[in-house]
C-alpha cells in the first residue's frame, strides 16, 4: 500500500489511516487553510482518462445526497490518477464493530437504527438511487449513536473503474439479495440487505456461511432459517416482518424500505418488545421528515425489554466479497 501519511491529497492533509476495504483506504485528513477534519477514501485504482469523467460524474451524484443519516460526501476528486472522495468522519466506529459480535441482542434496540437506515436509504430510492452495499461496515455511528450511512452507490463507482473479476472485487455476498446477485438490483435489494442485519442482530449470525459462491447460490435458492430456530425468545410478529423482507421475490418484500422499517416497529410494539429510554437521537436537528424516533410515533404504547440469539460475522472475508455493482455472476 502506497504510504500518503503526511502527503496531501486535494486540499487535505492525510493525518492517519481509519480504516481499509477491498477496494479502498480511509484515511483521517484535516484541511489545510479550516483545519476542519474529514475522512478520505482514497480508491485503490488508477484512472485512465476515458473512466476520469464516469467518476467524476457519479461521485457528482453522490455528493448531491444530503440527509442527516448518510455520510456527506465533502469533495472529490482525481489525483495522479487516483481517485478520491472527501467525507464526513464519523466518529464511533461501524455499527458491526458496536453491536454485531455474534451475540444475540434484543429486538426493541434495533428499531432506531433500522428506521435510521431505512429513511436513508428511502431518500436515496426516491432519488432513484440503489445503496447496493447495505452492510454493517457501512453503517456508521455518529455523534449521538445516530446511523450515518456509508458508501451510497459507491458500489457502481468502483465496479465502472475496475476490471477486475467477481471474485476479486467488491460487495458482500452475505447481505446480497438473489435479484442483485443475478445483476438486476433494485431498491428492494436494499431492503433485503437491511433485513439480513436485522436476522443478524437477532440470531447473533447471518443465516448463510461459506465461500462467496456458496452464500450467493443460498441467496437464490434456500430459504433463512427461521429467526425462532436460533433465537426461541423473539417474537413470531417479528420473526415474520424480517422474513418478508428476506423474500427472494423482491415483489414479496414490503412495497419500499420504509414499511419495511414501521412494520418492525409496530411488531415490537405489538409484542411489547419496546425500551423508550434506547433512543438514539440525531446529531443535530435538522428536519428530518419521516420520524425517525419511536417517541415521535404513538400507534401503539408501552415497552419493555427483550432477549434473543449470535453475528454475520464473514468467517473469510476475501472469500465472500464480490462486487455489488451491476454484473450478473449467478446463473439461474
Ligand atoms: N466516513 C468514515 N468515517 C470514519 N471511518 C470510516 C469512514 N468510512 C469508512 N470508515 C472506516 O474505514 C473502513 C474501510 O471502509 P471502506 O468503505 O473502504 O470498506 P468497507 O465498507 O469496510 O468494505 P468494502 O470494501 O466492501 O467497501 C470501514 O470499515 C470503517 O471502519
Ligand atoms: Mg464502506
Amino acid at each position: 500500500m502506497e504510504d500518503r501519511i503526511g502527503r496531501q491529497l486535494g486540499n487535505y492533509k492525510i493525518l492517519r489511516l481509519v480504516g481499509q476495504g477491498g477496494f479502498a483506504d480511509v484515511y483521517l485528513g484535516e484541511h489545510i487553510h479550516l483545519r476542519t477534519q474529514a475522512a478520505i477514501k482514497v480508491l485503490q485504482v488508477r484512472l485512465g482518462e476515458n473512466n476520469i469523467q464516469d467518476f467524476l460524474n457519479e461521485a457528482r451524484t453522490i455528493a448531491h445526497l444530503v440527509h442527516p443519516y448518510i455520510i456527506r460526501v465533502l469533495d472529490f476528486g482525481v489525483q495522479d490518477n487516483t481517485p478520491f472522495l472527501v467525507m464526513d468522519y464519523a466518529p464511533h466506529g461501524t455499527f458491526r464493530q458496536r453491536f454485531l459480535q455474534g451475540k444475540p441482542l434484543p429486538a426493541a434496540p434495533l428499531v432506531p437504527y433500522m428506521k435510521q437506515t431505512a429513511a436513508a436509504l428511502q431518500y436515496g430510492h426516491d432519488k432513484k438511487l440503489i445503496h447496493r452495499d447495505v452492510k454493517p461496515e457501512n453503517m456508521l455511528l455518529g455523534h449521538n449513536d445516530e446511523v450515518l450511512l456509508g458508501d451510497f452507490g459507491l458500489a457502481l463507482i468502483s465496479y465502472n473503474s475496475t476490471s477486475r473479476s467477481p471474485t476479486e472485487t467488491a460487495g458482500t455476498a452475505a447481505y446480497m439479495s438473489p435479484e442483485q446477485l443475478q445483476g438486476k438490483p433494485r431498491p428492494a435489494s436494499d431492503q433485503y440487505a437491511l433485513g439480513m442485519i436485522a436476522y443478524e442482530w437477532l440470531t447473533g449470525s447471518c443465516p448463510f456461511q461459506g465461500s462467496f459462491f456458496e452464500i450467493a447460490s443460498q441467496q437464490v435458492l434456500t430459504p433463512p432459517p427461521p429467526i425462532r430456530d436460533k433465537a426461541p425468545q423473539t417474537p413470531l410478529e417479528i420473526e415474520k416482518v424480517v422474513l418478508r423482507a428476506l423474500e427472494k421475490d423482491p415483489q414479496k418484500r414490503f412495497p419500499n424500505v420504509r414499511e419495511f422499517s414501521l412494520a418492525l416497529e409496530d411488531a415490537c410494539l405489538a409484542s411489547k418488545q419496546f425500551s423508550f429510554d434506547l433512543v438514539p437521537q440525531p446529531a443535530s436537528n435538522e428536519s428530518v421528515s419521516d420520524d425517525t424516533s419511536i417517541h415521535a410515533r404513538s400507534r401503539h404504547t408501552e415497552a419493555s425489554g427483550e432477549t434473543s440469539s449470535g453475528t454475520c460475522r464473514n468467517r473469510n472475508p476475501a472469500s465472500n466479497r464480490t462486487r455489488a455493482g451491476s454484473g450478473s455472476y449467478i446463473a439461474t
